[in-house]
């Protein structure tokens, strides 16, 4: 199936190649002239386990190939795909620019029988709009399904591969059909086709998103209560968790989430809410508790050095929004380095992966280690903000030596107070009791 994908970015990218995977012919458009340059070179411009093992062996076999030619790509496409971004206003509601762009520009050259399916996230009614304009623009009515994506940056290609369900709104059985058929090797243990109105599907994106990150405000509000009222965060968890209604995923208290989904997908859905005349009261909610969330950390750091932070050196281990990736929108370790640079704290950063994107805004603000027990030298104390498993076990009684204070502020609960206490070191988590 000829197939092209517009937009290479985290999402294009791995549609594209898993596509191509399959059997596909695949043809991989963005404007970013850079981007698709190192692309066609064998360079992949994000981190994603796997895919550039899988983005070579596609674009060897003559099966996926990379362009910044649009029109070309669109014309000789059954489906095409728009993976575009579809960023947050400065009210909140999406930005839909680029992918409107994208629309006029291909519909001159689409195919009588292609499909133009909308894999960004988009608000309610977006593609009723898409095929109003194409219709205004081609003078005939065009298939546009809705095919929103579900997978999470660190682990997309199996995401892709193996999906809980895919989604298709769909106006016409026969594009459903001809979805279904695309998709069918990937639906291989029985997970659904879920087939829907275009509106449903787009819906379901935004409450899927909504509703996880509201997981994550809901045990993070509560953790913070249970810090003052003596409760452990941990214990109400599994206490809660092992309720077979309730289940324990997403319900770890931290720093807040980040990335460049939930927080935009959550002001996105409270937009299209208030265009609807429904006070988005739980979405507003879910959000003002996860701004206040990046700052916790902070504030515990502030307290124990009595706000006198301009000669600290805070070592920070993990900047990527999640382990597993590089990515840092709207990472809360940006928030918390934003916080102490303006204290006057000297700030010795590591993160697996993620250093050069961190550098990209920084610069020499920070001083970046390649290594994690390399930030500690001589830090006043240890943040952690992403929990990256070679955190886990780390040697203690090294950490000790190197650091000038024994001092941890936890902000993904990875190690246990009672052994830290044990270690020698004064500790602050989430939700549970310090050790100082
Ligand atoms: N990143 C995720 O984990 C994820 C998961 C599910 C859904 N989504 C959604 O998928 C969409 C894409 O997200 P992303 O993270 O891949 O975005 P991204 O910013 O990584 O990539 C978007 C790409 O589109 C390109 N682009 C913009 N305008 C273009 C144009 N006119 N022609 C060609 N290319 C153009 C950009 O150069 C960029 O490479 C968004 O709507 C997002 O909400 C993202």
């Amino acid at each position: 199936m000829k197939i092209t994908v517009i937009g290479t970015g985290y999402v294009g990218l791995v549609t594209g190649t898993c596509l191509a995977e399959t059997g596909n012919d695949v043809t991989c458009v963005d404007c970013d002239r850079e981007k698709i340059d190192m692309l066609c070179r064998g360079d992949i411009p994000i981190y994603e386990p796997g895919l550039t093992e899988l983005v070579g062996r596609n674009a060897v076999a003559g099966r996926l190939h990379f362009t910044t030619d649009l029109d070309s790509a669109a014309s000789t496409a059954k489906f095409i795909f728009l993976a575009v971004g579809t960023p947050p206003a400065e009210d909140g509601s999406v930005d839909l620019s680029a992918l409107n762009v994208v629309v006029d520009q291909i519909a001159s050259h689409l195919a009588e029988d292609a499909v133009v399916i909308c894999k960004s996230t988009v608000p309610v009614g977006t593609n009723a709009a898409v095929a109003e304009r194409l219709k205004e623009l081609t003078g005939r009515e065009c298939d546009v399904a809705s095919n929103p994506e579900f997978l999470k940056e660190g682990a997309a290609i199996d995401d892709f591969m193996k999906p809980d369900r895919v989604v298709i709104g769909a106006r016409r059985k026969a594009v459903a059909d001809s979805l279904w058929d695309l998709y069918q090797p990937y639906l291989r243990t029985d997970k659904p086709l879920l087939v829907m109105s275009p509106e449903s599907a787009e819906m379901t994106k935004y409450v899927a998103n909504a509703l996880l990150a509201t997981k994550i405000s809901f045990i993070n509000e509560t953790a913070n209560l249970c810090e003052r009222a003596g409760a452990d965060i941990n214990d109400v968890r599994r206490g809660i968790g092992h309720d077979s209604r309730i289940g324990f995923a997403f319900l770890f208290p931290g720093v807040g989430y980040g990335g460049s989904c939930f927080p935009k997908d959550v002001l996105g859905l409270a937009a299209v809410a208030r265009e609807h005349g429904v006070a988005p009261l739980i979405l507003d909610a879910v959000d003002e508790v996860n701004n206040r969330q990046k700052y916790v950390l902070t504030e515990k750091i502030e307290r124990h050095f009595d706000n006198k932070l301009s000669d600290k050196t805070i070592a920070v281990w993990g900047l990527a929004f999640k382990p597993g990736m590089d990515d840092v929108r709207e990472a809360p370790a940006l928030t918390l380095i934003d916080r102490l640079l303006d204290l006057g704290a000297i700030l010795r950063v590591h993160d697996p992966v993620a250093i050069d994107n961190v550098r990209k805004e920084y610069g020499d603000k920070l001083i970046y280690c390649t290594r994690p027990d390399d930030a500690l030298k001589d830090a006043d104390a240890l943040a952690i903000l992403t929990e990256w498993k070679e955190f886990i076990h780390p040697d203690f009684e090294a950490m000790r030596r190197i650091m000038r204070q024994p001092v941890i502020f936890d902000g993904r609960n990875l190690y246990d107070p009672g052994q830290m206490k044990d270690a020698g070191f004064a500790y602050y988590s989430i939700g549970r009791p310090a050790v100082s």
